[in-house]
């Protein structure tokens, strides 16, 4: 199995903090928010990563990460040149995948699951994909995920009128076949090609399934204060030796 994590976007969220850097760089207690999907990496057991991102500060994560020998990781660069959406990123990845199965996962994701048992599970699947859910307070947020048991029966992009309470993580399983998918993709409303169209295609031939999250989640990209939450968050957990 090979990683791919996305650390491209504006974030323009997050303005002013993020006017001249990449989120992905902001500290998260005493590391930058990057460091987090790639120690998820190695906890999974995924060696080789390809981390995609966005030109303008591309070279600062080169300069952060290097080789990602220190991770225990191999890490290579990709550039997402334009906001093409999560799934155009995906699909960048094709040449470094080359027909292996990918875990990936977006840059801005914290998370305490133990990654490993569901990778092993994919990695002697046959075919489908794999997402995460968590419940959450605020679903309309997120994509929204509708379950049969652990089959996913569909995925609302940040509904008004969510079905559930389940949120989609940014943590995604797929088979090789993930980027024979992508020309099936058509821009959405923001003009993006969208993750959670990818994951819908997976729906239509019955073949996603969900693993509810255990422990602790956040996506602290959203806002200033799923930001300061994470902050807070990961240095509790980190004194009780939880992360
Ligand atoms: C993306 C996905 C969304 C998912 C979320 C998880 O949203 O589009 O379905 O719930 O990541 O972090 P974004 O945070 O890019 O708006």
């Amino acid at each position: 199995m090979k990683g791919v994590i996305l650390a491209g976007g504006k974030a323009t969220r997050l303005r002013p903090l993020t006017q001249v850097t990449n989120k992905h760089l902001l500290p998260i207690y005493d590391k930058p928010l990057i460091f987090y999907p790639l120690e998820a990496m190695a906890r999974a057991g995924v060696e080789e990563v390809l981390l995609i991102t966005n030109p303008e500060y591309s070279g600062h994560f080169l300069n952060l990460i290097r080789s990602g020998r220190e991770f225990g990781l191999r890490v290579t660069y990709e550039l997402q040149e334009e906001p093409g959406g999560l799934a155009q990123a995906v699909g960048l990845a094709e040449p470094f995948a080359r027909g292996s199965k990918i875990l990936v996962l977006l840059g801005d994701n914290i998370f305490t699951h133990d990654l490993r048992p569901p990778v092993q599970r994919f990695g002697a699947q046959e075919r489908g994909a794999v997402i995460f859910a968590k419940e959450v307070a605020e679903p309309q947020h997120y994509g929204v995920v509708e379950l049969d048991g652990e089959h996913v029966l569909g995925i609302e992009e940040k509904p008004a009128a969510p079905r559930s309470n389940l949120a989609q993580t940014g943590i995604y399983l797929y088979d090789e076949r993930v980027f024979s998918f992508m020309d099936r993709l058509a821009p959405s409303a923001r003009g993006e090609l969208e993750i959670t169209d990818l994951n819908n295609l997976y729906v239509a031939e019955r073949s996603l399934r969900c693993e509810i999250l255990e422990g602790w989640w956040i996506d602290a990209g959203t806002s200033h204060d799923e930001l300061l939450e994470a902050n807070v968050r990961v240095a509790e957990l980190r004194r009780a030796g939880l992360l």
